[in-house]
């Protein structure tokens, strides 16, 4: 029998997601801070097996937690505790702010997805930078001698900066955070800061991803700081393109695909939809998104082959999912939403699930 789910139903359903997260996100820290998760280290941790190397770094597993869950990189050490090969922090902005009026997150429980329109509530570079700085040396300490958690950090811009100021947001979060990031995210495809999603426009994420690329080499002059683009699923295929042949051209590691979607229709949603048109705006994410966020997959690895990382993002939660895509091409995966409904275990679950998919190979 699986207990969270029953636990989900008990306690967590009837609850203001957003609470629910914080709780959530204090069990998971608490499972830290008394010592459960270093007792159970063997369960937890990646077999060895599942390490890989991606944009030149070794990552314990393919699977990581995507951007999202911990915005201001609170609980890095926790989460990687309980099997996350990488945690990805943020979205981090340049100056600190409160995000969108509450409510602000939705469940669809029926589609295991989410809705939110959370608008980067975190507190800004300059508060997150020695919290990922301790985080770091925490992890080379704690996993001396094997492959540590890969910590990667999501940038966007704050709300209150104008768009043609965008550039300098993205560059106080490059000074302030790159140093400290195993990998840099260009986060330009949250649906949640109002026009954020226009500087996936060629036009405009060439200067800024070229911006960000050759600040990072600034401050960071003995290190290659890989750095990767985040896209929307609501991209049409030609922009998709578009951005994967901007991506070769500027040279960059990787591109993560997908962040939210803003659709409703066509996702196949067996949730009420007058209750889903009451939630309102905001990026829908899980299970409703995986044929989308996999087409994506399947459009990237056909343009850029081999040439740099694809991260895939959207809707995973079982091993089989996350094998799937690496099967399609993915060199890492990601997941958030399904985490939610599937609780603490979930990604020694699929660790250990990829395990098996392997071994059932050879
Ligand atoms: C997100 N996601 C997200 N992405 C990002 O780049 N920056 C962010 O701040 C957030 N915030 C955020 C909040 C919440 C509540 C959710 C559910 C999601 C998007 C996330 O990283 C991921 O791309 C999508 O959720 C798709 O993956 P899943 O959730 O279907 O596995």
């Amino acid at each position: 029998m699986r207990i969270y789910p029953t636990f989900f139903n008990i306690f967590f359903k009837g609850m203001d997601p957003e609470k629910a997260h914080h709780i959530g996100f204090w069990g998971v820290q608490t499972l830290r801070n008394v010592g459960i998760t270093r007792a159970l280290r063997k369960y937890f941790q990646p077999a060895p097996e599942l390490a890989t190397t991606v944009m030149g770094i070794t990552f314990p597993s393919p699977f990581g937690l995507a951007a999202g869950f911990d915005k201001g990189g609170k609980g890095i050490a926790a989460l990687a505790g309980i099997g996350f090969g990488h945690v990805e922090i943020g979205t981090i902005t340049g100056q600190a702010q409160p995000g969108n009026p509450q409510p602000r997150l939705f469940r669809l429980v029926e589609d295991k997805a989410v809705i939110n329109r959370m608008g980067f509530n975190n507190d800004g570079a300059a508060a997150a930078g020695p919290r990922v700085a301790a985080a770091r040396a925490d992890l080379e300490t704690e996993y001396r001698g094997v492959v540590r958690p890969i910590i990667g950090v999501n940038i966007g811009k704050t709300k209150i900066v104008e768009l043609e100021n965008a550039i300098d947001d993205y560059l106080i979060s490059t000074r302030t955070l790159a140093p400290q990031a195993d990998y840099l995210v260009v986060n330009v495809s949250s649906p949640n800061t109002p026009g954020l999603r226009t500087l996936q426009a060629i036009e405009s994420l060439r200067p800024l991803l070229a911006a960000v690329r050759e600040e990072a080499d600034r401050v960071c002059p003995n290190r290659h700081v890989p750095l990767t683009v985040k896209i929307a699923p609501d991209l049409v295929d030609e922009d998709v393109i578009e951005v994967a042949a901007l991506a070769k051209e500027l040279k960059l590691d990787g591109i993560i695909a997908t962040n939210t979607t803003i659709a409703r229709e066509g996702l196949g949603l067996t949730s009420d939809m007058t209750k889903v048109k009451e939630i309102g705006a905001g990026g829908l994410s899980g299970a409703p998104l995986k044929p989308r966020s996999l087409e994506v997959l399947r459009l990237l690895k056909r343009e850029i082959g081999d040439d740099l990382a694809i991260i895939s993002v959207g809707g995973v939660t079982t091993a089989e999912d996350v094998q799937e895509r690496l099967d399609a091409g993915a060199d890492l995966v990601q997941g958030y939403t399904a985490f939610l409904y599937e609780g603490p275990l979930w990604a020694a679950h699929i660790n250990r699930g990829l395990v098996k998919l392997r071994r059932a190979r050879r």
